[in-house]
């Protein structure tokens, strides 16, 4: 299965920041931590719901400060590709994060697109910019006026962070000016929200893939519209169950969205959080919920149709 060309859709490079180079960074930038080791690091690694895990995800950010470390963070993932089979990649970032912080929007794009340019023979990568939806629709505009000098370095925008209680409407006004801009869109919804803010991204904001929506099958005219228009969903079966939206990976509803004829595809999310990366996901939906060689080749031909690639070089990846 590593073999099989695909696309990675949804991965946040914050959250490949795995234990050890938490670690390694503070060392570097002479930062303390709260924990004397990766063990005791790792051990708080016991989520809840989404909540619990974006607690510690801003948490250990703070190790990521000069445009070396955005560089390094991303290396160490474009590194991992190509034994997965991950010919190409659309790589969430979250600047919001690192403003707060006090690092410039300049820091990370060009520490992250250095890690890209320096990969591109072994994968092909690309940013997607995503806005903090538990932060104000003022802060998410401001943050693509500041990223407008980069575009040329940025294919798309997308929406992530705490979900509920922040519906997709309340960034309509920032979609609109990205759109604009020529931005591809994208954005997490039904993941622990209701079915009503998968129909908002795509009807509000424009999305042209969602992120999760697994609770879109809640609601049957939902799924009859998805199948319609074959929208992409980016699924992340370990992320799910780590996060708590499945009891257990025996319970996940994959399986039942590919009978549904949805366009699904295998992705990550956070894999230095939540057990594994593509290789990992796609490894225990095959164990556990009896997904065929067959339907695993469908997925990666979903990822890399769903991807943003220009349709020549989608035909030379499949
Ligand atoms: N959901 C929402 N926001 C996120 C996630 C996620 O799984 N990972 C990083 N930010
Ligand atoms: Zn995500």
């Amino acid at each position: 299965m590593a073999a099989i060309p695909k696309a990675e859709l949804h991965v946040h490079i914050e959250g490949t920041l795995e234990p050890a180079m938490v670690f390694d960074l503070a060392e570097r930038n002479h930062i303390d931590l709260p924990y004397d080791s990766v063990a005791e690091l790792e051990a708080k690694y016991r989520f809840t719901d989404l909540q619990s895990f974006l607690d510690i995800y801003y948490e250990n950010m703070a190790v990521l400060r000069t445009r070396q470390d955005f560089h390094d963070l991303a290396a160490a993932y474009l590194r991992t590709c190509p034994e997965q089979g991950v010919r190409h990649a659309e790589i969430f970032f979250d600047p919001q994060a690192h403003l707060k912080r006090g690092v410039s929007i300049d820091t990370v794009i060009t520490g992250l697109c250095d890690a890209i340019d320096e990969y591109r023979d072994q994968v092909s990568a690309s940013l997607i910019l995503c806005f903090l939806r538990d932060d104000t629709a003022e802060s998410a505009m401001a943050t693509l006026l500041a990223a407008e000098p980069y575009l040329d370095r940025i294919i798309g925008v997308g929406l992530d962070s705490a979900e509920v209680g922040h519906p997709p409407s309340k960034f309509a006004e920032v979609f609109q000016r990205a759109r604009e801009k020529g931005l591809k869109v994208v954005a997490h919804a039904g993941e622990e929200g209701p079915p009503e803010y998968v129909r908002e991204a795509l009807d509000v904001l424009g999305a042209q893939r969602i992120d999760h929506g697994i609770r879109a099958l809640d609601d049957p005219k939902l799924v009859a519209r998805l199948r319609r228009e074959q929208i992409p969903l980016t699924v992340c079966p370990l992320s799910n169950v780590r996060l708590g939206v499945f009891g257990d990976i025996r319970e996940h509803t994959l399986p039942r969205m590919l009978d549904e004829g949805l366009l699904v595809t295998v992705n990550s999310d956070d894999p230095a959080y939540f057990g594994g990366n593509v290789e990992a996901n796609v490894a225990a939906i095959r164990e556990h919920l009896g997904v065929t060689e067959k339907q695993l080749r469908a997925l990666a031909e979903n990822s890399v149709r769903a991807s943003f690639l220009d349709e020549q070089t989608k035909e030379r990846l499949l």
